[in-house]
């Protein structure tokens, strides 16, 4: 269970003390999304100073992408766009990463345990992956639906189950007016470039998690986008036109359709007295269609990104 999070921007997010067990060294971490049941989560890692964990296995599959700074992984060193992904259980060679380095961390299917290891644990069945992102060539996206000017560094795939990590590039000005949905969860980091669509903008270290089968979408994008993009299973678009939602109910005692009502009610009361905030509470269509209730299936916004108006729903 990931609750719905769309859009955050890095910058309100608060800070956390990184719980990332067996390292020697400071970090912290910005919870960008947290699955409470199983451990899965989307986390951004400040490192304060340099930062060492040995070899070993983790619990969870587990991902690091560098945003900014170095990740030495065994004596490979890697600096922005670094990436690692080791399986669950697989032997993982000694990683450190450089002061003052952020870099994405994500574990799926597990908590944050780490076991320091010469050997994998018996149970692993696949190997890790690494990848100097920035040194790897963009090829076109070609599949049923999008229109063409997207391309893609396929960073990580799982056979068993098809979960997927890539980068995109969108072109500037690539265009989608339809909304869309899929059968798997998307989750993404904006790198650069700006995207407007119906949840809004969406920009540079900005975040959403959107579990599967939620609509979204009539992008228009500029500056040449790039994200990092996941997904639990093979992403299908389905796409929606005309798109409507039929949403409501009568209202007793608020809102605009009772204003006749209040009206009649406080009519007696001097203007002074109907505008005083103990009447407003008392007879609350006062306030209008503000009072009126919203759905329960909003997501979650931090504060720079602001309300969402329902588009695209
Ligand atoms: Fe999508």
């Amino acid at each position: 269970m990931r609750p719905h999070v769309e859009v955050i921007s890095t910058k309100d997010y608060i800070w956390h003390k990184a719980e990332l067990p067996g390292a020697t060294g400071e970090a912290r971490e910005q919870r960008l999304s947290y699955d409470e049941e199983d451990g899965s989560c989307s986390l951004r890692i400040q490192f304060d100073t340099d930062w060492t964990r040995p070899q070993g296995y983790h619990e969870a599959d587990t991902e690091w992408f560098v945003r900014e700074g170095q990740i030495t992984i065994g004596d490979q060193v890697i600096g922005r766009g670094g990436y690692l992904q080791a399986p669950k259980g697989a032997l993982t060679p000694a990683i450190s990463f450089t002061k003052g380095t952020v870099a994405l961390h994500f574990r799926e299917y597990g908590h944050n345990g780490f076991t320091p290891s010469d050997t994998a644990h018996p149970d692993a069945t696949h190997d890790i992956t690494i990848h100097d992102t920035e040194a790897m060539e963009y090829q076109p996206v070609v599949v049923d639906g999008p229109a063409a000017g997207l391309y893609i560094k396929l960073l990580h795939r799982d056979p068993d189950t098809g979960f997927y990590t890539r980068l995109i590039l969108g072109d500037d000005g690539w265009p989608e007016h339809r909304v869309a949905h899929h059968p798997c969860f998307e989750e993404a980091y904006s790198l650069h470039g700006d995207l407007n669509y119906n949840f809004g903008y969406f920009g540079p270290d900005d975040y959403f998690f959107r579990p599967a089968l939620i609509k979204h979408g009539h992008f228009t994008l500029s500056g040449g986008c790039e994200w990092l993009l996941r997904s639990d299973g093979e992403l299908i678009n389905w796409y929606t036109t005309e798109e409507w939602i039929k949403w409501g109910g009568k209202a007793e005692n608020y809102g605009k359709e009772h204003d006749a009502h209040w009206e009649a009610t406080t009519q007696f009361l001097s203007g002074e007295e109907r505008a005083h905030p103990s009447y407003n509470h008392a007879f609350p269509s006062v306030s209008g269609h503000e009072q009126n209730p919203i759905p329960s299936t909003m997501p979650i916004r931090s504060k720079t990104i602001g309300a969402w108006n329902g588009d695209g729903m």
